[in-house]
This record gives structure tokens, C-alpha cells and sequence, in this order.
């Protein structure tokens, strides 16, 4: 089905993107209004009689995806996968009509992630009018921090996240803008669905309005801790990361991280999972950060903890401040916050701390060794 075009503009895009295009680029997002929201560009019919949604992306964008995939089905009610992008493209799931298929990229370059949708959508071209009825057209959409890019010009339907570019290789700031854009999605289709009543959704939103504050407070009172603990770690051969819920996804991007920047051996795990193999890692030379937030799963993490804790890991948690954290070795305060808005807040300290314990090691954090900021080869 796969022809390879978009392949081939995001090559030539590439060529053509010197030094003074991104100046430039540069210039115009700094021109513009850094609190403007994310833009939502997408037709009418795209949520119509909507059954399932599948999610294509690489690296970080597909632990957004993940978080994404909770609100999708959490707060919106609808089925949803979440696919490495060089995976789909040589084995897509079975073909259903009412599928919304999101790719998010936020280079809008990545090859795979491009392949992925442009395959998916030359099959669902093929399909029309067989036999079988069902509507299996193909419904594209895609989230992107760059309006130029390749992503935004071959895709009818954009989410465009106004992170401003991001110069380092290792993704933060849009990884934040991509969960921000799955926040919106999300709720609007829940309000589409009437999925949840609306004083909860109101609830979410208030939250989420709450979070610029929250994160100001957070980076005021946690960069100088976690600079200094960054010292302690220097040397770690091997990290665990733990989370549940909305924030298993968090512990995977805070292990990816780390290792990127650091070249420290991470793993991120679901916390329910470490008993079931990881926990044979544990001893008193492999920290354990475990993002622990009130809510739904917060006494599950707690218990997970405690496991580790009694095969002598230092446990570093996420979390707020209360009596249970007494049990971390060293916290990392977050506000107190709706569970279901925390990743916004959880992965800051995660992205500190990666980024300190890599500047302590005398590296390069913008530019780690043998990664590119867009990968647009197979
Ligand atoms: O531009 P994309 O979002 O498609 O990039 C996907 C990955 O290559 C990217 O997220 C990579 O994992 C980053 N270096 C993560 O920090």
C-alpha cells in the first residue's frame, strides 16, 4: 500500500532546512504569543460515530501517546492503541471502520511516523466501496510542534503544540505540549460523548488551569534539592523507575530520559510489574524512583515502594508532601494535584534530575552522543 511520498518531502524538507530557515523559525515562535493555546485544526466529522482511536509515534511521543491513551479511554470512553510507529508500518492492526488514527511526531519529520500514516491511509483508500460496507475512511490526525514541517503539510487535520522550538535532542518541553494537546483532545471529545458529567470535567479543566502556578512553585522550590541530589547519583550504574496508572508512562519517559542524556542504565516498569522479573535487580546500588500521587493508585504504589525498600533500594519518590511520604528516602515534592492532570507535574523532577546528574557527569545535555533530533531514515 505504502508509496513512500511523504518519505521523500520529509527528505527534501530536511535538505532544505538550513541553519537560516531555523533561525528564522526561531524568530517567528518568539514572536508570537508564548501563552497561545494549542491549536486544534480538524474537521467536523472527524469524532463522528467514532469507535476506536489508534495512536502511531517513536521515543517520547509514543510515552505521550500512552498518557494519551488513558484520557482517551478514561475521560473520553474510546478504545484506544497506542503503536511504535516502525512496528505498525509492517504489522498494522486488522482494519475497523470509525477509527481515528493519530500520529504524533514533534519534528513532524520522523520517518516511521510518517510511513505509518502514510500507510494506513493508502490502505483505508483501497477499502473503500468493498464489499464489506462500514465507513473505513481513512481519518488522519496528527500533533506536531512545527507548522512547517512535513507532518503539517501532508495531513488535513493538526494538532499544532506551541512549545516554541526545542534545541535540545532529548524532548521536554514538547513532550509537555503533546500531553497538553491529548488533555484537549480529550476533553473535547468527552464533551462531544457527554462521556463524563460535567461538573468533573469542569474539575479537569480547573486543574489544569492551576498548573502554570503549580509548576512555577515546583522549579522554585525543588531545582536547588534536586541539584544537590544529583550529586548522590553520579556515579549509579542503574536506575528503576515505577509508576501506575497515567503516571506508568511518566516512569518510562523519566528512565528514557536519564538514560539519554546521562548514559545511565534506566528501566522504566508499571510498579505492579516489578515482582513479576525487576525486583531480581534490587539491591542497595540501584535507586528506585517511584511516582507515587493521591489517587486511584497511590496506596498500590506506596506498597510497591515499600517492596523495593525491603531489598535495600533507596527509594526516591514523586510525591506529594503527607505523612506516607515519610517512607521515601528522598522525596521530590509535587503540588497537590487531580491525579488525572499530574504527569504535567510528575516529569518535571524526573527532567531535572536527568538533567543534573548529566551536567555532573561533564555531558553534553543538548547534544548526547550518537542521537539526532529527528529521525528521518528508517
Ligand atoms: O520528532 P519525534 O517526536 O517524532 O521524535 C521521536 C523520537 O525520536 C524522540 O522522541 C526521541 O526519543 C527523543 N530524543 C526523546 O527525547
Amino acid at each position: 500500500y505504502f508509496n513512500g511520498q511523504w518519505l521523500e518531502k520529509a527528505t527534501q524538507n530536511q535538505e532544505t532546512q538550513n541553519q537560516e530557515t531555523q533561525n528564522q523559525e526561531i524568530q517567528n515562535q518568539e514572536t508570537q504569543n508564548p501563552l497561545s493555546p494549542v491549536q486544534l485544526r480538524f474537521s467536523d466529522d472527524l469524532y463522528s460515530d467514532l469507535q476506536q482511536v489508534q495512536i502511531v509515534a517513536c521515543g517520547t511521543s509514543w510515552h505521550a501517546s500512552l498518557v494519551g491513551k488513558y484520557l482517551l479511554e478514561q475521560v473520553a470512553g474510546i478504545p484506544t492503541t497506542v503503536h511504535y510507529a516502525s512496528e505498525f508500518r509492517y504489522a498494522p492492526t486488522p482494519l475497523m471502520p470509525h477509527t481515528l488514527t493519530i500520529g504524533v511526531t514533534q519534528s513532524g519529520e520522523t520517518a516511521d511516523t510518517l510511513a505509518a500514516l502514510e500507510m494506513e491511509q493508502e490502505r483505508r483508500n483501497h477499502h473503500q466501496g468493498s464489499p464489506q460496507g462500514g465507513d473505513y475512511r481513512p481519518r488522519l490526525l496528527g500533533i506536531t510542534n512545527r507548522p512547517e514541517s512535513t507532518l503539517a503539510h501532508v495531513l488535513p487535520n493538526v494538532i499544532l503544540t506551541p512549545a516554541g522550538v526545542e534545541v535540545g535532542v532529548a524532548a521536554t518541553k514538547t513532550f509537555m505540549a503533546q500531553l497538553m494537546a491529548f488533555y484537549a483532545l480529550a476533553l473535547d471529545l468527552a464533551h462531544h460523548r457527554h462521556h463524563l458529567p460535567s461538573d468533573r470535567l469542569l474539575a479537569l479543566v480547573s486543574a489544569l488551569h492551576q498548573l502554570p502556578k503549580q509548576m512555577e512553585a515546583l522549579l522554585r522550590d525543588q531545582e536547588e534539592p534536586i541539584a544537590t541530589l544529583a550529586h548522590e547519583f553520579v556515579d549509579t550504574h542503574d536506575f528503576i523507575f515505577l509508576g501506575r496508572g497515567i503516571n506508568f508512562p511518566i516512569a518510562l519517559e523519566g528512565a528514557l530520559k536519564l538514560k539519554e542524556i546521562s548514559y545511565i542504565h534506566a528501566e522504566g516498569y508499571p510498579a505492579g510489574e516489578m515482582k513479576h522479573g525487576p525486583i531480581a535487580l534490587l539491591d542497595a546500588k540501584v535507586p528506585v524512583v517511584a511516582i507515587a500521587v493521591p489517587g486511584a493508585v497511590y496506596e498500590k504504589v506506596l506498597s510497591n515502594a515499600q517492596e523495593a525498600k525491603a531489598r535495600d533500594a533507596r527509594i526516591i519518590g514523586v510525591s506529594t508532601i503527607g505523612r506516607e511520604a515519610d517512607m521515601f528516602d528522598d522525596l521530590l515534592a509535587v503540588p497537590p494535584v487531580d491525579e488525572l492532570v499530574s504527569p504535567l507535574l510528575t516529569v518535571i523532577p524526573l527532567q531535572l534530575l536527568s538533567y543534573y546528574i548529566a551536567a555532573l557527569r561533564g555531558l553534553d545535555v543538548d547534544q548526547p552522543r550518537n542521537l539526532a533530533k529527528s529521525v528521518t531514515v528508517e
